[in-house]
């Protein structure tokens, strides 16, 4: 059987400027290198052209003459060498208004070469996004932004119990459903979120009296329900969510007080049972640097790799600020070798950096959102990297924190581009 030709890789650049020449690396195995674009050089005219020129590791590959500020479409290819490359656009324009033009809607297009592993020079970490069950994020430049600039989708709560279960054994699939299909239709990855968490439960559960034989078998045919229902188009789960109170001791769940601490080790075994081939995964918060809480998470993996638990891997969620002190990098990279050293997988699982909305807060939170990056791409370990939020419009954290890669008008932000270059590093 011939397998089907990759699908490009395509970086999409929502804007640039005369200000700064942008630069790009690709890190894929390509066999052609295209640029198609919606320009539209406000202020240029015939005497005063914007040039566009756009070389390739350093040679001149075409250069573009702008002479309207009417949209012009338009397209070009040219044969790659498999490898890395580094892209440079830079504008000038004539004189006057032209000098600070700007260009619309500009794709970078990779068409991969037949049969490579695509993409990266190392090995290719998905960039993945939490996706809500809004419309909005299907259509126009919101779709757009997904489907070129991501990977996967983790859905943000529309598999959460509250919603899926509402009554005992009433499933409500639609939304999920809805969600995952639109991931796969797309060719990207579907990360499942979260299974056995404290909060975001229904009523019923959190109201009802209790046995433990009683909840552990409500446990059960949920996971089952829920594991069952996505085989073969969820590859990897959240089993287990949040499991640790801030001081590192068990937090006093509903599970944890009525089944006890083997809550854990039963909800793997049963997610196991439901699908032996997805990837299994303890998510947390605030564990990923040194601390009593990151100490009682490697002593917990451990104890449940020591006990065959069918346990794969570690979600670090992530929710950063800027009011805390800066990630350490090194206490950061130290935090994800104990969880490797413990037999386990890791990924970013919720990636956001709050800011005060500043153009210089972005900076900073570029180097935030890099040093995951580079901590992620730095052992083979790390399986994928998903922020929370496609763009600071659909960030749970509030549109006015900017907390995402994506500003409001879907522009990439230093955040971004940062994510993408430490991502593509070889
Ligand atoms: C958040 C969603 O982003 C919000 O829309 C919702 O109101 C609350 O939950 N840890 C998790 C995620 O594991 O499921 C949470 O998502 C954020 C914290």
């Amino acid at each position: 059987m011939i397998a089907p030709p990759p699908p490009p890789v395509i970086h999409q650049i929502k804007q640039i400027t005369t200000a700064a020449p942008l630069v790009v690396t690709l890190s894929h195995r390509a066999a052609t290198f295209g640029l198609t674009m919606n320009a539209k050089a406000a202020g240029c005219n015939r005497d005063h052209p914007l040039k566009m020129v756009v070389s390739v590791d350093k040679k001149q590959l075409m250069t573009v003459r702008l002479k309207s500020s009417k949209t012009r479409a338009l397209s070009a290819d040219r044969p790659l060498k498999p490898g890395r490359h580094k892209v440079r656009i830079s504008l000038s324009g004539g004189r006057r208004r032209c000098a600070r033009a700007t260009v619309d809607e500009l794709r970078l297009k990779l068409t991969l070469v037949p049969g490579a592993t695509p993409p990266g020079p190392k090995r290719f970490i998905p960039l993945a996004t939490a996706f809500t069950s809004s419309p909005a994020e299907r259509v126009g430049a919101s779709g757009d932004l997904f489907r070129t600039s991501f990977d996967g989708l983790t859905p943000e709560n529309a598999m959460k119990m509250t919603y899926v279960e509402t009554a005992r054994g009433t499933y409500h699939f639609e939304t999920p459903d809805a969600i995952v299909d639109y991931g796969r239709a797309l060719g990207k990855s579907v990360h499942g979120h979260p299974l056995v968490w404290h909060t975001q439960l229904p009523g019923w559960v959190l109201r009802g009296k209790w046995s433990r034989g009683d909840l552990e078998a409500v446990m059960h045919e949920w996971i089952n329900t829920m594991v069952t229902h996505y085989k073969g188009r969820v590859s990897e789960w959240d089993v287990i969510n949040e499991p640790l109170s801030d001081d590192g001791t068990l937090r006093p769940s509903i599970w944890a007080q009525v089944i006890g601490p083997d809550y854990i080790p039963l909800a793997f075994k049963w997610a196991h049972e439901a699908d032996p081939t997805a990837k299994l995964y303890l998510n947390e918060y605030d564990a990923e640097l040194p601390g009593k809480k990151h100490d009682a998470l490697v002593a917990l993996v451990t104890k449940l790799r020591k006990a065959d638990v069918p346990i794969d891997g570690v979600g670090i969620q992530g929710h950063w600020n800027l009011q805390a002190p800066p990630i350490n990098e090194a206490d950061l990279r130290a935090a994800v070798r104990d969880f490797v050293k413990a037999g386990m997988l890791i990924q970013f699982t919720e990636l956001d950096v709050v800011t005060d909305g500043s153009a210089l807060q972005q900076i900073t939170q570029a180097d935030e959102f890099a040093k995951a990056a580079r901590v992620c791409q730095s052992t083979t370990a790390c399986t994928r990297f998903t922020v929370w939020g496609l763009d600071d419009n659909m960030s749970w954290r509030g549109v006015g924190s900017a907390a995402t890669l994506f500003d409001r008008s879907y522009t990439p932000k230093p955040a971004f581009i940062a994510v993408r270059a430490a991502l593509d590093a070889g």
